[in-house]
């Protein structure tokens, strides 16, 4: 396994997922907590992240001394090799040249991280990002690659299996980063590579045996894609001591619920209590329009029907939750004081506590690709593992302004042509996201030869790798065209289309 101490830039998940490609489990640590992760015997190799911070200044984070002295090798990416050479007897300016995007490297020497690469002479492009640079290397190591504003590029101790790179290797604006990363996880520190999804699938089935032992599970499924990995992996490992809930609260897309349902029930068999609550979701949603208010409202409703649905059944332990590595991962923030809440996502927040049941979410160090990997390694049907995310208060924030049943309805046609049509022009798996959103707007048309006065519906696709930073998908004119044409044909009530051209930042991804 590869252990990363993350310095805080906005792209250290990206080393976790480039080497995990490679076969090999990689997990992160923030600097402030890696002391004590860093003993840990099966870590084979250290890298060090990039990060905001300048080591010019006395106060800045450095890694645990450990890391050098434990006699694995080491990869310091930017801020990673500047502290590196700090802390080994180099030295690092501020410089007045800073650079930022992309570059080109010029190889100056073979190593152990450039093997079968890169080679002496060759320019290549890579990814830029820093305001400081190395002065000085510390001593055993060799520049390897140079650029204009970074005489130290990329540095190398084959004999220690220590190098640093001052561009970011696990961007792809670095084009043969991955197989850098791939030559120290695999050759540098000689991890196997052996780390599959079917491998994962076999060890996460034997914890959530020995964890749960002859207890019994119950696991809130969503519609989503990871509550439903995590409770097809549940039932593998323990059969009959999983049930599921599900709690539909009548925010769903076209169709969706019965689907859950039938997935569940029919093809994989797996006791499932079916709770229609959108009687009480809609009421208590009723002049509602508040976008937080309406999560808050969600969220506590929905609360309230699982634990008296889950006091029916009786008798549980646990309690599985499909939490994602993302969502585990602490952040290192240089800001000091907690960060605004944009929106509160965490829809069912403070579950367990109340409950009183013990969690169980072998999900945890998975990124959402993954997840999507292990589905297909359980057999699930790739429609379902590929389907896009979908936020826990559904529907209910695509209508902004006050909701109804005939809204939801409208919604739901307009959404289930537009997402039809992506399907159809082979677009779905390119996007991240894509949706309708029904606005509380009403403006005058013409249909035959009668004016009308209907709802705009705006249509929303993004692509993005995370959710944190998105960008609009560049439909062609005659697919939104076509789109548009569908849904004024078919909807009642939408009389006109508009197509959300806003990126994340400075738009969130839903309207609300
Ligand atoms: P935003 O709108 O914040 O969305 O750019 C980022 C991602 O999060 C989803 N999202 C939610 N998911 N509960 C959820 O479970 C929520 O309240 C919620 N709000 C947004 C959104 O669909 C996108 O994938």
């Amino acid at each position: 396994r590869i252990l990363i101490i993350d310095f805080g830039s906005q792209v250290t998940q990206l080393i976790a997922r480039r080497v995990r490609e490679q076969g090999v489990y990689s997990d992160i640590v923030p600097f402030n907590n890696a002391e004590g992760a860093i003993d840990d015997p099966s870590i084979k190799g250290i890298i060090l992240s990039g990060g905001p911070a300048s080591v010019t200044e006395a106060t800045t984070p450095r890694a645990p001394d450990g890391v050098y002295e434990k006699g694995v090798p080491v990869l310091g990416i930017c801020y990673g090799e500047q502290t590196m050479c700090a802390q080994l007897g180099g030295d690092v300016e501020a410089s007045d040249h800073r650079e930022f995007g992309r570059a080109f490297v010029e190889i100056r020497d073979g190593c152990a991280l450039f093997d079968g690469v890169w080679a002496p002479g060759e320019r290549h492009q890579v990814w830029m990002s820093h305001g400081d640079r190395v002065n000085a290397i510390p001593e055993g190591f060799r520049v390897v690659a140079v650029s204009d504003n970074a005489p130290f590029a990329a540095i190398a101790d084959d004999e220690r299996g220590f190098y640093g790179v001052q561009f970011h290797p696990e961007v792809m604006h670095t084009p043969d980063g991955a197989r850098l990363i791939a030559n120290f996880a695999l050759k540098v520190a000689g991890c196997a590579g052996d780390w599959t999804m079917a491998s994962f699938k076999e060890d996460a089935i034997r914890r959530i045996r020995e964890q749960v032992g002859d207890g019994r599970v119950i696991c809130g499924l969503s519609g989503g894609v990871d509550s439903a990995v995590t409770a097809v992996l549940i039932h593998e490992a323990i059969g009959e001591q999983l049930t599921c809930i599900f709690v539909d609260h009548g925010l769903m897309r076209l169709g969706e619920a019965d689907e859950v349902v039938r997935l569940f029930r029919d093809a994989y068999n797996i006791p499932l209590v079916n709770v229609d609550a959108s009687d009480l979701f809609l009421g208590e949603l009723d002049g509602v329009s508040d976008p937080e208010a309406k999560r808050k409202t969600i969220g506590r409703l929905f609360i309230d029907v699982f634990e008296a649905e889950a006091k029916k059944i009786g008798g549980a332990d646990f309690l599985a939750q499909g939490t994602l590595y993302p969502d585990v991962i602490e952040s290192v923030s240089f800001a000091g004081g907690p960060s605004v809440t944009i929106k509160s996502h965490h829809n069912v927040g403070g579950l367990p506590e109340r409950m009183n049941m013990t969690l169980v979410e072998p999900l945890r160090e998975l990124f959402k690709d993954e997840v999507r990997a292990l589905g297909a390694e359980l057999g699930m049907p790739e429609h379902f593992v590929g389907r896009h995310p979908f936020p826990g208060p559904g529907l209910a924030i695509r209508i902004p302004g006050a909701l109804s049943r005939d809204r939801l309805e409208t919604l739901r046609k307009a959404d289930a042509i537009y997402l039809e049509e992506i399907r159809k022009a082979g677009l779905y798996d390119a996007i991240w996201q894509a949706f309708a959103v029904l606005l509380p707007v009403q403006t005058v048309g013409v249909m035959g030869d009668a004016r009308t006065y209907e709802h705009v519906c705006a249509l929303r696709a993004v692509t993005s790798t995370d959710g944190m930073t998105a960008d609009y998908y560049p439909f062609d004119h005659d697919f939104l065209g076509r789109v548009s044409t569908r849904i004024i044909n078919e909807v009642k009530g939408i009389n006109r289309v508009v197509y959300d051209v806003t990126s994340k930042p400075p738009g969130t991804i839903e309207w609300e």
